[in-house]
């Protein structure tokens, strides 16, 4: 087995610690609630959500799942694979859930007290998570030989499946052509995500959704009136953009299109057709987005213009300001005198300011960020009147921060009516918090509207 590095260990040992505490017990206390309004607290009151843990190292995540679906209100019951418990207890589970968890097809008392067709019966919906490249195999073939595969046979609600495994499953011929038969029967899907995986210096696309994105997802299924932006076209740029030096060489900056993809994502989670226009980035183009990949700034500006109308704009990516106004069409050489080429540069156009200020398809919200490494509150509020948004995110990329390329943002949110100070936050949660305030906004105006 490939050995873990003491990096992955410890921030597996971390996530773990999360929910498991240091004393060995279970922690059941919901996570600090923050800022989230009551209504959202107990969006899923009611709702009986059946949990299949598949055998996967994404398990423990699956545990946090738990809790903030409790949180939410709703009730869970889990069903643990045989290879599920390789990893964690029906005790520590059970303990979660509040609820007896379930492991055997042929278990005399169940089968007398709460059979597979009962179980999936009484669901209101069935979330696979972890999803092993095993169960999806199986679940693709109509298998019934387990509990689980059983359960999901014969399901007449909906199932949302959360993948996790080695990017290489994923890719694999085999996986994908599971995943199109399961689409294609109607199995809804959240991730899986790009990142680290738990085995050494592996990475790519195969890691588990985390679990704000997966309750997202199930409450979009489950109340489609969370659905926030249901109906809403929402264009989103991310990453940055190269501009060609020459055929081998370009102009760019450090970011990785990470918060901007966060941002299609969860907007998508919320409802919206989404279009992605995206400079170079290794990021996978995410389920759901209609993606359309550039390089230039004035490509993205195209895109983003053939993209419209749309009633919300966030523009994430980090435009470079600059192209040399004349790149050669052959690679430049050293003549070995030592002069260095004349690059004359040209500012590129404004990609925010154009939509911002577009005099007839203006989007009803536009939003953009300010990245900044001095003076960020005084430098994002004159960025916000110069280019005609509505709210700019405000964050400070002084390398010292880690923001840029990182997995955290920290934002100050700037309005007509003042500033937020977000605490720092995973990108994924920055997404999130950013998509239910973009939802508010939009309410607000159709009432009063109306
Ligand atoms: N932006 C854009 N097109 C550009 C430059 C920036 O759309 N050519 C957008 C970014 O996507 C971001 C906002 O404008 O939403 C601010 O970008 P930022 O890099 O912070 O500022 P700049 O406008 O580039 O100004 P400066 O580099 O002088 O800080």
């Amino acid at each position: 087995m490939a050995k873990r590095s003491p990096e992955t260990k410890r921030n597996l040992a971390v996530e773990i610690a999360a929910i498991v505490d240091p004393i060995g017990g279970i922690d059941l206390d919901p996570p600090p609630r923050g800022d989230r309004n009551a209504s959202e607290i107990t969006m899923l009151r009611g709702n009986d959500i059946l949990l299949i843990i598949a055998g996967g190292i994404a398990f423990y995540k699956s545990l946090d799942l738990i809790r903030r679906l409790r949180e939410r209100g709703a009730a869970v019951r889990a069903i643990l694979t045989r290879a599920a418990m390789e990893f964690v207890t029906p005790l520590a589970v059970g303990a979660l859930t509040g609820n007896k968890v379930f492991t055997e097809l042929f278990d005399r008392q169940d089968e007398h007290d709460i059979g597979h067709i009962r179980l999936a019966r009484e669901a209101d919906l069935i979330v696979v998570a972890p999803a092993t490249g095993d169960i999806l195999a199986r679940m693709a073939h109509g298998r019934a030989d387990d509990l689980a595969t059983a359960v999901l046979l014969a399901a007449d609600k909906p199932v949302l499946v959360a993948p996790a495994m080695n990017p290489l499953m994923w890719r694999h011929p085999a996986t994908q052509r599971n995943l199109a038969t399961l689409r294609g029967d109607g199995i809804r899907f959240v991730g899986p995500n790009a990142g680290e995986m738990a085995e050494s210096g592996e990475a790519g696309l195969g890691r588990m959704a985390e679990p704000l994105e997966i309750v997202a997802a199930i409450e979009a299924l489950l109340r489609p009136s969370a659905a926030v932006l249901a109906g809403c076209h929402v264009i989103v740029t991310s990453g940055p953009t190269h501009e060609p030096i020459d055929p081998v060489r370009y102009l760019a900056n450090r970011s990785s299109g990470k918060q901007g993809h966060a941002i299609a994502i969860a907007a998508a989670a919320a409802g919206a057709r989404v279009s992605l226009v995206t400079g170079p980035v290794i990021l996978p183009d995410p389920f759901g987005v209609a993606t359309i990949h550039v390089e230039t700034a004035r490509e993205m500006l195209e895109a983003v213009e053939a993209a419209l109308p749309a009633d919300v704009a966030v523009m994430a990516a980090a435009v470079a300001d600059w192209r040399v106004a004349k790149a050669s069409s052959g690679k430049l050489k050293k003549d070995g005198s030592g002069q260095v080429p004349p690059l004359a540069l040209v500012e590129n156009p404004d990609i925010l300011a154009t939509i911002g200020r577009h005099h007839t398809l203006r989007p009803a919200l536009v939003v953009g960020f300010a990245a900044e490494t001095a003076d960020l509150l005084a430098n994002a509020r004159a960025k916000r009147l110069a280019k005609g948004a509505d709210w700019i995110l405000a964050n400070d990329v002084s390398p010292e921060g880690g923001i840029m390329g990182g997995d955290e943002n920290a934002i100050h949110l700037i309005t007509g009516e003042g500033v937020e100070d977000w605490p720092r936050l995973p990108k994924g949660e920055v997404a999130e918090r950013l998509v239910a305030r973009i939802g508010e906004a939009l309410r607000a105006r159709r009432e009063a509207a109306e």
